[in-house]
Formats: C-alpha cells, sequence, structure tokens
C-alpha cells in the first residue's frame, strides 16, 4: 500500500484516484474547484460514467479516499507518489498547452518530501517529462511518465482491466516503483523511456482515429458501389493481422481527444522536421465527414435545409457519456443550424451548450414531433428500441438518417425514404 496524490479530478484524474484506492492504495485527490470538492467528498461523481460513482462511495465509506482543495493537507499527506492529471487543452497553433502541468510540478517542488515520484499521467508532448526532470531544482524528487487509454463511458474497468500499462521512466528503479502500484493487476507491462512512453499515447490515438477514418471512408465508398460496409469490415477484421474491434462506421469521430491528440501529434512531429500525412489526411476526412453527414440530411430534407426541422438523436460524443466536447452530433447540428435549418435535438443525458441555437427537446418521441428528417448522431441503445410506426406518425415527411448503424431492419420498412450510413441509398 503506498500514499498516492492525485492532482486534478476530471475524467482521468477521478477514475485514476478511485481505481488507485480499488487497487489498495490510499489516495488522497486535489483539485481546486471547490465545488468540485464538495461534490466528491459527498460521494457524488460530477461526471457520467458507469459505476465510478459506487466505486466512489465505497472508496470514501472505507476511508482510503479523500478529497481536498486545501495546498496544506495536500502537502500534509506525504504523498509517496503525485499523478499530475491535470488538462493538457489545444492551444492556438494545435499544440498542447503544457502550463497546468508546470504549475502543478512547481508547486509539487514547494512541499514534496524527499524521493517523492512524480507520475505524470496527463497527455503531454514528447519530451515534456524530461523538461520537467530539467526545471525541477530539486535532485531528491523524481519523474516517470504512465499514460492513461481510459475510454469515456468503460474508464474504470478500463482502469482495473486494461489492456497493458505503460510507464516511461529513466531508471529502472523509478519505473518499478511506479509498476508496483499495479501489481495487483494481470495485464502486459511495458517499461520504456520518457520519450517513448509519451509517444506511445498519441501513437494510439492517431492509428485508432486513423482506422475510424479508414472504416468511415470505406462507409462512403460501400454506398456508392452497393457494398454493405459492415460485411466489408467484418470480412477485413477478420483476418487477425487487423481484427474487428474499432471499425464501427459513422458520423465522424469526436471526444475530448481525437482531435486535440491528433493535432498536438502533428504539431510536436512538425517541430522536429517531421510530416506525418496520414494523421493530416486522418483530420481532414473526419472534418469532410460532418459535411458529409450534413449533405445527407439536405438530401433528405428535398435538397435544401432553409427552415426545414431536422431532430437529432444523440448529442454526446459517443453512446454512455454527457460530454459534448468536440461532438460529431454537435459539429453536424452546428452545421445544420448555419444552413437554415430548425434544429431539435434529444440526449438521454447530454445538453447541448445554449448558444448553438438548438433547441433541447425530454424524449426521443417528443423531438421527432413535425420534423421533416430525423438523424440518429449518437448510437444511445435506447434508440434502437423506439417504435418506428409511432415516430413515422408525428413526423411531417417519412425521413431518417442513421449514421450510427443502430435503427432495426424494420424502420427500412417504415420509412420511403430512409439513409444509412455505408449502404446505398434505397
Ligand atoms: C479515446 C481512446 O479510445 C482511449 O483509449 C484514450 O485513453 C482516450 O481517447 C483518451 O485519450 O483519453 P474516448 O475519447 O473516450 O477514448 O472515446 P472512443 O471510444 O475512443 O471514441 C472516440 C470517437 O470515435 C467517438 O466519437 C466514437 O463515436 C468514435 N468511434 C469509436 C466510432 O465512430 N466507431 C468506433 O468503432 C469506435
Amino acid at each position: 500500500m503506498s500514499h498516492v496524490a492525485v492532482i486534478g479530478l476530471g475524467y482521468v484524474g477521478l477514475t485514476t484516484a478511485v481505481g488507485l484506492a480499488r487497487l489498495g492504495h490510499e489516495v488522497l485527490g486535489y483539485d481546486i474547484d471547490q465545488a468540485r470538492i464538495a461534490l466528491l467528498s459527498t460521494g457524488s461523481s460530477p461526471i457520467y460514467e458507469d459505476g465510478l460513482e459506487a466505486e466512489l462511495k465505497s472508496a470514501l465509506e472505507e476511508g482510503v479516499l479523500q478529497f481536498t482543495s486545501d495546498k496544506s493537507t495536500l502537502a500534509g499527506f506525504f504523498a509517496e507518489v503525485i499523478f499530475v492529471c491535470v488538462s493538457t487543452p489545444q492551444n492556438d497553433l494545435g499544440a498542447a498547452d503544457l502550463s497546468l502541468v508546470f504549475l502543478v510540478i512547481r508547486e509539487i517542488e514547494s512541499f514534496a518530501n524527499p524521493e517523492t515520484l512524480i507520475v505524470i499521467k496527463s497527455t503531454v508532448p514528447v519530451g515534456t517529462g524530461a523538461k520537467v526532470l530539467k526545471v525541477l531544482g530539486r535532485s531528491d524528487l523524481h519523474v516517470a511518465s504512465n499514460p492513461e487509454f481510459l475510454r469515456e463511458g468503460t474508464a474504470l474497468r478500463d482502469f482495473m482491466e486494461p489492456d497493458r500499462i505503460v510507464v516511461g521512466a529513466n531508471s529502472p528503479t523509478v519505473a518499478q516503483r511506479v509498476l508496483d502500484l499495479y501489481s495487483s493487476i494481470d495485464s502486459p507491462k511495458l517499461s520504456t523511456n520518457l520519450e517513448s512512453a509519451e509517444l506511445i499515447k498519441y501513437a494510439s490515438n492517431a492509428y485508432l482515429a486513423m482506422r475510424l477514418t479508414f472504416a468511415n471512408d470505406l462507409a462512403e465508398l460501400s454506398e456508392k458501389s452497393k457494398a454493405q460496409v459492415e460485411d466489408v469490415l467484418l470480412g477485413m477484421g477478420l483476418d487477425s493481422r487487423i481484427g474487428t474491434s474499432f471499425l464501427r462506421p459513422g458520423p465522424g469521430w469526436g471526444g475530448s481527444c481525437f482531435p486535440k491528440d491528433t493535432r498536438a501529434l502533428i504539431s510536436l512531429a512538425h517541430d522536429v522536421g517531421v510530416d506525418l500525412p496520414i494523421v493530416s489526411a486522418a483530420v481532414a476526412s473526419n472534418k469532410l465527414a460532418f459535411e458529409k453527414a450534413v449533405a445527407a440530411i439536405s438530401d433528405l430534407a428535398g435538397g435544401s435545409l432553409q427552415d426545414k426541422t431536422v431532430a437529432v438523436w444523440g448529442i454526446a460524443f459517443k453512446a454512455n457519456t454527457d460530454d459534448v466536447r468536440d461532438s460529431p452530433a454537435l459539429h453536424i447540428m452546428r452545421l445544420l443550424v448555419k444552413r437554415g435549418a430548425n434544429v431539435m435535438a434529444y440526449d438521454p443525458i447530454a445538453q447541448a451548450p445554449s448558444e448553438s441555437g438548438i433547441s433541447q427537446k425530454a424524449t426521443a418521441l417528443e423531438v421527432v414531433n413535425g420534423a421533416d428528417v430525423l438523424a440518429v448522431l449518437t448510437e444511445w441503445t435506447e434508440f434502437a428500441v423506439v417504435d418506428p410506426a409511432e415516430v413515422l406518425g408525428v413526423m411531417r415527411s417519412p425521413a431518417v438518417f442513421d449514421a450510427r448503424r443502430i435503427l432495426p431492419q424494420q424502420w427500412r420498412a417504415t420509412f420511403s425514404s430512409f439513409r444509412v450510413i455505408g449502404e446505398a441509398a434505397g
């Protein structure tokens, strides 16, 4: 058991704090946001994440997890290991903004006990760990990189049952100290230098994003050539070198990670004189994917969106999260508003920003009332069980666009205009 502090309690930090407490460590979570700390201290999670709140409550009850926004409490906790989980937003040039990371490093330096191990979990450009070591005025502190591979919606499970744990450090002893924290987890563990661990994080996200772009591009090709994209992807994925997971076509990829991390990777490669043309192509193709979704909806609306009412199912960037950061659904809805459409949306959990011009409804059926087109932009399972006849009964025109391929077969028979990504228009 170790004394571990976690600084920054967003998705990553909170999951890490709860996960480490579940692994048997004594954990203190620190964040400057006092309202967040107050909420967490009562056992409520500020984010919608499956299973997180229950584990948070039990860890608090067992006394293995506490939260604070008070610096002296953090200093007095005498953490042996401090995880840095603050955000690294994108700056105007597409690179990661590291100001919060370095602010936190300076604070840690002021109170940390000798031999404290600083573990950087925030997604940071290659070379950041080395820079931290350089700016640290104390040689008795250690630095490691331990990138996270958590998916929103399954974050805690991904923490407890990861595909792999990656630790970057400049000495085997430092790496081992991080690995020891995870000794009860049975997964491949990879120890590398700092730079490799930092690059593994970006490389993984960029590869996954490229893979999805490929699936989306194939979906378009399938539509035009009368192939069934699902069959094509399955037939391709059954090759063990390719694999079938993470190949579901959609309206483009989004979220708080892929868009930011692909651009940051391009930017950090550019800084060292390297071009990454396929990552750049994936980013460009993804932007086009939003436009293509708008074009499909416009076609279904009769060629113009002006004054047409478009009902949208889904606001979150994917199902099982309330996160709307860089959500494809939001990007598409904003484009629809720009083209003159009246956009109404429903999501079981996520909220559309108030300035977006989107009016939000309380149920899946309410939102389709009087609509000219229904577009399914997030793959919540509840959409698949709505009765298409009921939807048809209240819509102004019988037109549906399924950008997530989740509506069952009977929808095709019910709607005379039905388009699904990856299939030729019927
Ligand atoms: C992603 C990675 O999957 C995690 O491994 C990583 O740790 C995380 O970013 C991060 O860097 O923190 P996340 O952003 O939560 O996780 O979401 P994903 O499940 O990867 O989905 C990203 C986007 O791809 C979503 O818009 C989703 O709808 C889309 N997607 C995903 C598809 O269109 N098809 C798929 O088959 C999978």
